[in-house]
């Protein structure tokens, strides 16, 4: 049976982490969508159209090394905000959230475009100040060299930009239910996730007769 969750919020709210473990703790296959935009940019670097990048798209992609730099995240921020791009990519996203078994998508536009219809969707935020000192532990752990001020201004041009584009801006399905992690530990964060989508879960369920 196809059931999707809708994971969205600006970048490094948590909703990466959180995806990855609720999807862990319902078995539930996970797709970080962010990593689409972030192929496509990569590729934009050496020259490629953009809409040439999005269409020719491999799975493989995916799994480049260096897509968490901070050169990339620009990129795909640049790529995001163009209609076509976004086209080419939405019925790779829609044919996975349907998949049978469930599934987990995080994004921008998962909760408000790619998936509507939805079950379950969560808007998870945070603080800037929070969210960038996440970051930036999670960039020097991979040894990526930056400063707080760096990464601060990083993610608040990434949002504007995001917010702002004509096409699927990233904002909150009406539907969504808001989790803000800024005092939360990751645990709480998942723990909050799961109660949010075991209570819809249970209310989609058919009453026994
Ligand atoms: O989530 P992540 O930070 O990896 O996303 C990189 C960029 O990809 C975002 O800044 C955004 O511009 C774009 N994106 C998007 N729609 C999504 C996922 C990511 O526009 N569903």
């Amino acid at each position: 049976m196809a059931f999707t969750i809708a994971i969205d919020g600006p970048a490094a709210a948590g909703k990466g982490t959180v995806s990855k473990a609720v999807a862990d703790h319902f078995g539930f296959a996970h797709l970080d969508t962010g990593l689409l935009y972030r192929a496509t940019g990569r590729r934009t670097l050496d020259g490629t159209d953009p809409v040439e990048a999005a269409r020719a798209l491999v799975a493989a992609d995916l799994d480049a090394a260096d897509l968490r730099t901070p050169e990339v995240a620009q990129a795909a921020s640049r790529v995001a905000a163009i209609p076509e791009v976004r086209h080419a990519l939405v019925d790779f996203q829609r044919a996975f959230a349907r998949r049978a078994g469930g599934a987990v998508l995080d994004g921008r536009d998962i909760g408000t475009v790619i998936c509507p219809e939805a079950e379950v969707k969560l808007f998870v935020t945070a603080d800037d100040d929070v969210r960038a000192r996440r970051r930036l532990a999670e960039l020097t752990g991979k040894s990526i060299g930056t400063t707080y001020e760096e990464v601060l201004a990083d993610l608040r041009t990434r949002d504007a930009r995001d917010s702002a584009r004509a096409d699927a801006p990233l904002k909150p399905a009406e539907d969504a239910v808001v989790l803000d992690t800024s005092t939360m530990t990751i645990d709480e964060a998942v723990a909050a996730a799961i109660a949010e989508i075991d209570r819809r879960r249970s209310a989609d369920a058919p009453e026994s007769p």
